[in-house]
């Protein structure tokens, strides 16, 4: 099935994937490596098997996942080959045993019932167009007792750094990232997503009405990214 705007999701991403990892570390101040690896660790008490990164675009957090459960085997899906590709130039990625990539849509998922202990999306559900619909995909393909977490941007609402956040988000990235990546409108994009994306609390209802348990929200960073869990009752 095409998506409405898949299409310019997928163009943006295929113009950028070759900077995506040093205009994302610039642009975050190097959070994004702290925001991973606060990702990566909620799945410690995940049952036995293996994860799968969704919307992985160039493999960073499907890489921090490797790292940290060394005997894990980890499936890493996007639907711009671009992305995975400019993952591939990595030299630990590519010689990985234990990390696989693999073109495709997360709202189309072709995994059998089940099948995975674990799941990560970095910043990639606010670009799904039917948001329950992925949602529901990822409960299908997860275990029992098996495990969500989704790193997404959220809204600071801390009175004395919104205005500054605002600021930088919607008057400063567009313009640098768009003069360093040369595709002003993919960052554009990016800060009206954000804007236009879920708060907190109706992002943890669509996870409960999507079959997931015990859902929790953690704000960090003063709320610029939030991490979710969610779990699959056994
Ligand atoms: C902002 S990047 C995030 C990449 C990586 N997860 C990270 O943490 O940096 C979002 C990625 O989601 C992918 N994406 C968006 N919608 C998708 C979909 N429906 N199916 C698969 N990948 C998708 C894009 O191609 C892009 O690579």
């Amino acid at each position: 099935m095409q998506y409405p705007y898949a299409n310019f999701i997928q163009q943006s991403f295929s113009n950028i994937a070759n900077r995506y990892d040093s205009l994302n570390s610039l642009l975050s101040f190097g959070l994004d490596r702290y925001w991973r690896w606060q990702t990566v660790r909620e799945l410690r008490s995940a049952p036995p098997g293996e994860f799968l990164d969704l919307c992985g675009g160039t493999m960073p957090l499907a890489l921090a996942l490797t790292r940290r459960y060394p005997k894990r085997q980890v499936v890493c899906l996007d639907f711009c080959a671009e992305m995975l590709h400019a993952g591939l130039k990595k030299p630990e990625i590519a010689s990985s045993q234990r990390l696989l990539p693999l073109c495709g849509d997360a709202q189309e998922l072709p995994f059998a019932d089940d099948g995975f202990a674990g799941i990560t999306v970095g910043f990639g559900v606010r670009n799904l167009s039917d948001l329950h619909r992925g949602i529901r995909e990822m409960r299908r393909i997860l275990r029992p007792g098996g495990r969500l977490v989704i790193l997404e941007f959220s809204r600071p609402d801390n009175p004395f750094f919104k205005p500054l956040y605002g600021f930088y988000k919607n008057l400063l990235l567009p313009v640098i990232a768009g003069v360093l990546s040369g595709d002003r409108e993919a960052y554009a994009y990016l800060a009206s997503s954000i804007e236009g994306f879920l708060p907190q609390n109706k992002l943890l209802r669509v996870l409960t009405e999507c079959g997931f348990a015990g859902v929790k929200a953690r704000p960090l960073s003063l709320g610029i990214v939030t991490v979710y869990t969610g779990i699959v009752a056994d």
